[in-house]
């Protein structure tokens, strides 16, 4: 069924019409449709513009067919132009000429836009209990681990020791500003766009407060061209998606290395591992890479959506049915992601021993040994050329700064005394980095502490 039907004497041809439709991908807002013209047939009631007797059985009507959506008796019809006209029509085989009174005082236009909004602030909350969820694994992780030794890096070349759980909780950070982006984004979808029409307002004596408030909006939009052509949430809610996949991407990256050879600092359980064809040896972190090449798609979710949207003048354009299928992906992507993830990361094996030993290779506590001569007296500078002076020495000799007998030290510097030994011990090291946001093991607690509180106070 059309709804435009009046002024056209022909029908859309099949391939135009399939070109043309969207309740391939827009039948997933039927509950949020059904509520917003609940909510619409609702205030056209209490403001006299239909009969309030209507309003009721318009209202009784929806919740029927939302029903027989819901228990499977009633299909969405494929051939339907977009999810809109899909209900409407139904409600009118229903309710006969009744059912054609909801459409007063409304457009496709404002319809869509409310329905985007409704389902996004869903997906939105959705999301957020996805992301408490893998920020509760990471926080019980960092905990376990907050004693445990591993080499730091940066340029992918060791560093310094630091704790496993204060490398996790890392990205405990990363996914609690996440969380907040997109509590921040779902502040800005609080706005109600239903009333704009289909770009002008109306002349009928709406109360969009009504409305709003039934559909727990804090504001209505105050522009009815705005109202009906912004998708700024959409780009917001795929730009704040985009950014928890760089995040999953760089963790999924990790945990690849992690269990190569190379590394063996983790092993991933067999249930988030698969094996070769060819070569039976293999165990791939095949979940770890999908989820890194996922963020691919996110990010061109995004890139569509700015594409679509900044060439198009005011108000609606037909080029803007496009933001569903980009939102939506983008939004099925993280929650797959997050779902895949967070079971990984839970039932990975860590394998400390093989951490420490990759921190005690590598030369990891120079800048412990410099320190150490710093609090001896001598400047930075002169510590950290004599501590350079003794790493050459000591790949010279093919030893390390804990085998370098005391004496070829003090060739290079005569304040060293056995007291470097003790002050260059890994455990040491990283325990005594005890400054704010550093990788102790008191600070990992207290931080996993304070996420688990972040988590509980916003949910
Ligand atoms: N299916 C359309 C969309 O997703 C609904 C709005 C249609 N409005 C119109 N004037 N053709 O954008």
């Amino acid at each position: 069924m059309q709804l435009w039907k009046g002024r056209f004497q022909k029908a859309l041809s099949k391939t135009t019409n399939d070109f043309n439709s969207s309740i391939s991908f827009d039948s997933r807002m039927f509950r949020e449709d059904i509520e917003g013209s609940i909510a619409h047939s609702k205030m056209l009631g209490e403001c006299g513009i239909i009969e309030k007797e209507e309003a009721e059985k318009i209202g009784q009507g929806l919740r029927g067919i939302l029903a027989d959506i819901e228990s499977g008796s009633l299909a969405i019809d494929p051939e339907a132009e977009d999810i809109h006209t899909f209900v409407e029509g139904e409600l009118t085989s229903r309710l006969g000429d009744t059912g054609k009174r909801l459409h007063t005082a409304r457009s496709r236009n404002d319809q869509v836009a409310v329905d985007l909004r409704l389902y996004l602030r869903r997906e939105i909350a959705n999301t957020i209990t996805l992301l408490n969820g893998l920020l509760s694994v990471i926080c019980d992780k960092a905990e376990q681990y907050a004693e445990t030794i591993m080499p730091g890096y940066t340029h992918l070349q060791r560093a310094q020791p630091i704790t496993f759980g204060h490398h996790l909780l890392a990205y405990g950070e990363m996914l609690l500003r996440d969380a907040d982006r997109l509590r921040d984004c779902e502040r800005r979808m609080e706005v109600m766009p239903l009333g704009c029409g289909a770009l002008a307002g109306t002349t009928y004596p709406i109360d969009r407060s009504i409305t709003a408030k039934l559909l727990g909006f804090d504001a209505v939009a105050e522009n009815s061209l705005d109202g009906v052509s912004d998708r700024d949430y959409c780009i917001e809610l795929a730009s704040a998606l985009s950014i928890i996949m760089v995040h999953l991407s760089r963790f999924s990256e990790e945990m690849i290395l992690w269990c190569s050879h190379e590394f063996k600092f983790i092993e991933l359980d067999d249930a988030f591992s698969t094996g070769s064809s060819i070569m039976p040896q293999k165990k791939n972190p095949d979940i770890a890479e999908l989820v890194r090449g996922k963020s691919g798609r996110v990010f061109g979710d995004l890139m569509g959506l700015l594409t679509v949207m900044k060439g198009i003048p005011l108000a609606y354009n037909k080029d803007m049915q496009e933001d569903k299928e980009a939102i939506f992906d983008a939004v099925d992507t993280v929650k797959m992601c997050l779902t895949a993830f967070t079971p990984m990361l839970d039932t990975m094996k860590v394998l400390p021993q093989n951490m420490r030993k990759a921190a005690a290779g590598g030369f990891i506590n120079a800048t412990d040994c410099a320190d150490y001569l710093v609090k001896k007296g001598l400047p930075f500078r002169d510590a950290y050329k004599a501590t350079g002076e003794i790493v050459a020495l000591c790949i010279e000799k093919d030893l390390t700064l804990e085998t370098l007998p005391l004496d070829e030290y003090r060739k290079i510097c005569d304040v060293f005394d056995e007291g470097v030994y003790e002050a260059i011990g890994l455990e040491r090291c990283a325990y005594e980095r005890r400054s704010q946001g550093g990788p102790c093991p008191d600070n990992v607690r207290r931080n996993a502490a304070r996420i688990r509180a972040a988590i509980a106070e916003k949910a």
